[in-house]
């Protein structure tokens, strides 16, 4: 017997087993029930949806001998015939192929004969729309009054191309789109008297990539039960020409850690697996899509796992990044480099305000993840407020020597506040200080006194000679000056004193 593809194989044979068009094959069956046809039909809607099917499962109810409830009960003689394409009364015609005036005028001319087995001549047209202009004006009178026992039923994915003329004689059904679980539903009926199994993961990449269409579906089932018993989403990936989760789960890891270096190598594998640049950004994308659905509902999907890697800030300007991408790989001759750019931009930290609040905010995200890990590990982590910080109970010397710099006083947040004004601030004022200042090593700064160091033997001199001038600078930017002691390197003793003491 000639192989039959799956979706032939797995047609549907009765009203029931029609996925997601209830509302047509209720009033379908009804018709039958009645006894009350239209003389003429069109199904219109996307591709693999159930024109065709329901055009013959139609077609064998009206000539079936015991119709059951509406649907052909597929036991009788014209049913049988019906289910062999051999039934005399029904006639399909592909007018993609027979398009020309003389068929239009051969249904014309045939359909006033009686049918010859069953009550009534069914003219199945399928691509109506592809019918030359004369060819729908041949038709047009019969399908407007055609005999008692002739029903038209055409069937078009492009509704737009048939004449208003033909649509006004016709009672149009628009077919859908069929909803994702119910193409799951029909694939795991087909893999059931298969003998096949298949994990959901994977029926859910079919029907999404089947974006509703059966026949795409159970086309792409097809050729992934020819990779072995148990169908799983990498088996799916591979038939779509699409990138493992093994492998996205590889690029993923390193993302989301800011391996900027890690993420390339993995994206080039991927690449270098033979999956296009365009269908990798549309998978980034959608992975990132999934995440920033998990973050925002707290809905568990398949990438979840990966919502406290991600902010919200991140996951949107990422998402807008590789899209950008996406529609500039058409245009340029190295698609794949464009996507590394990408991947890498959106791994920059972000410049504007509001975005580097969001920044921040993953930093400090991922500073706590770090710091409940090392406390889960036993480490204890760092005070957080004022009142937890041990505050030393020793008072702060008065000018007395030796202040230890790691003494927390009053105004330790302006520590070092002095020493920035004497080897930044008054530079700028003066370009001469330049050579004195931009030389001094600050040894240490508190509240009190300054420390620094100077080498050379004629820039302590001249710091002594503006001393003076240093403090009122001081007195006047700060409103009190401190005790500076300017020791050279091999100093070991800083000897400070009430005024400036230069050592030599
Ligand atoms: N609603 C449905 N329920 C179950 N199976 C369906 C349905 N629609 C399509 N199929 C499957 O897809 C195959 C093709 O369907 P059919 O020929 O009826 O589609 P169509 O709408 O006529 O498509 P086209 O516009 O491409 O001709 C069928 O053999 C069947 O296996
Ligand atoms: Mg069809
Ligand atoms: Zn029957």
């Amino acid at each position: 017997m000639a192989y039959k593809a799956l979706y032939r194989q797995f047609r549907p044979r009765r009203f029931g087993d029609l996925k997601g068009q209830e509302l047509i094959t209720r009033i379908l069956r009804n018709q039958i029930i009645q006894n009350e046809p239209a003389h003429a039909y069109i199904f219109s809607g996307p591709r693999g949806t159930g024109k065709t099917s329901t055009a013959k499962i139609f077609a064998a109810a009206l000539n079936c001998e015991n119709p059951e409830n509406g649907e052909p009960c597929l036991k009788c003689q014209n049913c049988i015939a019906a289910l062999n394409d051999s039934m005399i009364d029904i006639i399909e015609m592909d007018a993609a192929s027979n398009n020309g005036v003389d068929n239009a005028r051969d249904i014309r001319d045939k359909a006033g004969l009686l049918p010859t087995r069953g009550r009534y001549k069914v003219y199945i047209i399928d691509e109506v729309h592809m019918l030359t202009g004369p060819a729908f004006n041949a038709l047009l009178k019969t399908i407007e009054e055609p005999p008692e026992h002739v029903v038209f039923i055409l069937a078009t994915t492009e509704l737009d191309a048939v004449p208003k003329t033909v649509l006004s004689r016709c009672l149009r059904f628009d077919f859908k789109f069929i909803d994702r679980k119910l193409v799951i539903e029909r694939m795991k009926e087909v893999l059931r008297t298969t003998g096949m199994t298949a994990d959901d993961d994977a029926l859910w990449d079919i029907a999404d990539a089947s974006e509703g269409a059966m026949r795409d579906a159970l086309t792409m089932l097809e050729k992934c039960c020819a990779f072995g018993v148990n169908i799983d989403s990498d088996i799916v990936a591979s038939v779509l020409g699409r990138a493992s989760n093994i492998a996205l789960r590889g690029f993923m890891d390193c993302y989301s850690r800011y391996d900027e270096r890690g993420s390339i190598l993995k994206l080039r594998e991927i690449l270098a697996s033979g999956i296009e640049s365009g269908p990798l950004a549309v998978q980034l994308t959608d992975i990132l899509e999934k995440i920033l659905v998990s973050v925002v509902t707290g809905e568990e999907n398949a990438w979840s796992g990966y919502k406290d890697e991600f902010s919200k800030e991140r996951l949107i300007r990422s998402m807008d990044i590789i899209s950008d991408a996406q529609s500039k790989m058409r245009y340029v001759s190295r698609p794949d480099a464009v996507l590394e750019g990408a991947v890498l931009k959106t791994m920059i930290p972000m410049n504007d305000e509001k975005a580097l609040s969001g920044g921040l905010i993953e930093t400090i995200r991922r500073l706590e993840k770090k710091i409940s890990e090392l406390e889960r590990n036993g480490l204890k982590a760092a005070p957080e407020t004022a009142e937890e910080i041990p505050v030393r109970q020793e008072k702060r010397p008065q000018n007395k020597k030796g202040s230890p710099a790691q003494e927390v006083s009053e105004d330790a947040g302006r520590e070092g506040e002095f020493f920035t004004y004497l080897t930044k601030e008054l530079i700028k004022k003066d370009k001469s200080y330049a050579p004195f200042f931009s030389r001094l090593e600050l040894i240490r700064e508190d509240s009190s006194q300054i420390a620094v160091r100077c080498d050379n033997p004629m820039f302590r001199n001249f710091l002594s000679l503006k001393a003076d001038d240093l403090n009122r600078e001081m007195d006047q930017k700060f409103g009190r000056h401190k005790l500076i002691t300017i020791s050279s390197a091999n100093e070991e003793k800083l000897s400070p004193t009430d005024e400036i003491v230069i050592i030599d």
